[in-house]
């Protein structure tokens, strides 16, 4: 049985509406339950809802043969898995933001609020720039609005959030989308399988 791993939430649902539209339907897993796991006995495979930041490990421990991941996540956690492609979803961009008057003074550490500690601290390692990393589980907006960061690294898909709260993007630090990943021994030893649904997926992509 092959064995795929969906983020839980919006970009999830799209993904697997484009595993659906390849002929990889799982009933019942659009409904609203609290059901996780389903099973196509006649596919032989099994799809399950992951919280998006843990897909890339049930794919590294081969509890899933392959998943879908934002790109973010990846980044964030540079998992030991194969990237197989872009599925074209969910499209954003991971950004530093700040208030409008705010201006860097060099000489100062810069606290920066953000979900991805990781991708933070390559960017400003990059830059050569000192950093206090203030990890937040979500609205980050409030941080350099309330004073307790001076800029935030997050995700940026309208714009909307920023604007809102009177915030705006200083730089881009990568462009974001949904990837298909898969764990490295099942590619090897699923390979027909999982090379036909990438296959799929990128022609109705
Ligand atoms: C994400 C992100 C921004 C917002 C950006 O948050 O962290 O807050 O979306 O989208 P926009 O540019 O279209 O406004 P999400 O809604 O996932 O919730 P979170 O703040 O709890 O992470």
């Amino acid at each position: 049985m092959l064995n795929i791993a969906l983020p839980k939430g919006r970009l999830g649902v799209k993904v697997y509406k484009l595993f659906a539209d390849a002929g990889y339907e799982f009933p019942g897993m659009l409904d609203s339950n609290r059901r996780l796991v389903f099973v196509n006995e006649e596919l032989n495979m099994r799809c399950f809802w992951v919280k998006p930041f843990d897909v890339p490990v049930y794919v590294e421990r081969g509890t899933a043969d392959i998943g879908a991941a934002g790109k973010d996540i990846l980044l964030e956690r540079n998992p030991d898995v194969y990237e197989l492609s872009d599925l074209k979803a969910g499209y954003c961009r991971m950004a530093v933001a700040a208030r409008e008057d705010f201006t860097d003074d060099s000489r100062r550490t810069l606290r920066v609020a953000t979900e991805f500690p990781n991708i933070a601290q390559n960017y400003y390692a990059g830059l050569g720039r000192d950093i206090d990393i203030i990890t937040l589980r979500g609205s980050l907006e409030l941080a350099p609005v309330l004073g307790l960061s001076d800029v935030i690294v997050d995700i940026v898909e309208t714009g909307t959030t920023l604007r809102e709260n009177n915030l705006h993007v200083l730089n881009y630090i990568a462009d974001l989308s949904a990837r298909l990943i898969a764990n490295k021994s099942s590619y090897k030893f699923k390979n027909v399988i999982i090379n036909e649904i990438m296959r799929r997926l990128e022609k109705n992509s």
